[in-house]
């Protein structure tokens, strides 16, 4: 027996929906959602799902007509451009978020969110989903789904309530990808979260759920859900960046965008990156806080690597400031040195790397006429970051000079330079935006390269004295 099934599809954009939508959610036409009826025949499958088949997913009737045969640039239509229509994140939280994704969540994108467990993957997307609620206040509008195959829904419910969340969300708890999507399709949701691809399955797919064929074929199972309805799919894997705990590196290829989430175990401060995003730059770094009730924004993000005893008004020995960029965010980093004389001259360093460290001892030794050869020194950076940027070459040596001279620096000065092996320092990119932060933080003096501060203006610059120096020698002079 032939049963009828509607949909309704904007006749703009082709978007089809199981609802009726006063405006397309996909290309913001009024009044042009139309009825659309397709009869099932007893052939097809109402759980055949893309991948189990190569049949089309039932919310799609007008694909093979779209999308049968090669389209010329001026026919492709334009009301499905990804690039421009994007569901806002907003608040504190949410702008962090919104700034690593390149301006908001795209329609009908798959974004894989990885990292370590314990890193505040479940929390953030938890957020993230009340978040995309939250935008519409229209309490008739379709919901977002956040479906776990780790937790019940009361242990869901329980982390929201500790988040504070009130949002309409609607949860579901199953690890059946056929059922999950079956489910969701019903419900036309805003947006779809999965937690994560470990714990999901296909039917017909030979491994248990977390295995490398499971997981692929999960994955592009979303893939196709998210394109053909044009619901953005958030999915969470337990993928650490080298990628040897859960082994699906392989996701990465797969999907649109790759968010990773890092963080140090005995720190509060979580990182957000790009490492593959097909609607935008990678190299946006969100920067938040895991507090008692989630995850927040931070508001002083350049200053977050700073020690407390930097803030302090005793100033000890060995401490200087570095101004490194990520992405295009500018961070002060304090480089902590300690020289132990009368002992070998042994080195540790930790968040340097080693060759760099000795490259920067030696030329203290060679060119500024420091006899560190008689003395143990130490390395460390606080936070456990590693420093990749020669920028923070000179923040170094100050480090080391202070505590081998063992005079404190002020915390009100910064360094940037790189250092040569003559022991002249170098200039490195976006000199101005470095300085300027350090600027705006409040800092009474820069040390830069004598060569950046003829290139950089004035403007912003009243309260601070910036000093240019050719090389090691003339910083500990001014320092010192
Ligand atoms: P979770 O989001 O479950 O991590 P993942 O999904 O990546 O495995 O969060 C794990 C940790 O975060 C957990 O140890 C408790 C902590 N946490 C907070 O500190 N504050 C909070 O509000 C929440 C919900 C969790
Ligand atoms: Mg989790």
């Amino acid at each position: 027996k032939a049963k009828e099934k509607v949909h309704w599809v904007c006749s703009n954009c082709g978007y089809s929906a199981g609802q009726w939508w006063g405006v397309c959610r996909s290309c913001g036409e009024a009044g042009t959602m139309k009825e659309f009826h397709e009869t099932k025949g007893s052939d097809n499958k109402v759980s055949g799902f893309a991948v189990m088949d190569g049949a089309v997913g039932p919310w799609l009737p007008h694909q093979e007509e779209t999308q049968l045969r090669p389209l010329r640039l001026a026919e492709v239509n334009r009301g499905l451009d990804q690039l421009h229509w994007r569901i806002p994140l907003n608040g504190p939280c949410g702008n962090e978020v919104s700034r690593v994704l390149g301006g908001g969540l795209v329609p009908g994108s798959l974004t894989l969110v990885g990292g370590d467990p314990g890193v505040g993957k479940s929390t953030l997307l938890l957020q993230i989903a009340a978040m995309i609620t939250e935008e519409c206040n229209d309490s008739e509008a379709s919901p977002v789904v956040y479906v776990s195959g780790e937790e019940s829904v009361e242990q869901i419910g329980n982390r929201a309530d500790r988040l504070g969340i009130t949002e309409d969300i609607y949860l579901y708890s199953s690890n059946d990808i056929e059922d999950i999507l079956k489910k969701v399709q019903y419900l036309s949701p805003r947006a779809l979260v999965i937690d994560s691809i470990q714990t999901v399955y296909l039917k017909g797919i030979m491994g248990s759920p977390g295995g490398i064929m499971q997981v692929k074929e999960c994955t592009s199972t979303l893939l196709r859900f998210a394109k053909t309805t044009n619901i953005p799919v958030l999915l969470i894997g337990h993928v650490t960046k080298s990628g040897d705990i859960a082994g699906p590196r392989v996701l990465e290829h797969i999907v649109d965008v790759v968010l990773y989430m890092e963080g140090e175990k005995y720190s509060t401060h979580r990182m957000l990156r790009a490492v593959k995003n097909r609607f935008g730059s990678t190299d946006e770094l969100g920067v938040f806080e895991m507090s008692h009730s989630g995850l927040q924004a931070v508001s002083n993000a350049s200053e977050m690597f700073l020690s407390e005893q930097h803030l302090d008004s005793e100033i000890l020995a060995g401490l200087a400031v570095a101004v490194i960029m990520d992405g295009s965010r500018t961070f002060l980093i304090e480089i902590q040195a300690l020289c132990l004389s009368g002992s070998t001259g042994s080195r540790q360093v930790n968040g340097i790397h080693a060759n760099r460290a000795d490259m920067i001892i030696s030329v203290l030794i060679k060119q500024a006429g420091l006899r560190l050869q008689e003395n143990a020194v130490f390395l460390n950076v606080v936070s456990g970051l590693t420093l990749t940027e020669t920028a923070g070459d000179l923040a170094i040596a100050a480090a080391i000079c202070s505590s081998f001279l063992e005079v404190p620096i002020p915390n009100d000065i910064a360094f940037i330079g790189e250092i040569g092996l003559s022991g002249e320092l170098r200039m490195v990119p976006r000199m101005e935006k470095r300085v300027y932060t350090v600027a705006k933080l409040g800092y009474r003096m820069c040390i830069v390269p004598k060569t950046a501060e003829k290139t950089l203006g004035n403007e912003g610059l009243e309260k601070m004295t910036l000093v240019g120096c050719r090389n090691l020698k003339e910083v500990i002079y001014t320092v010192f």
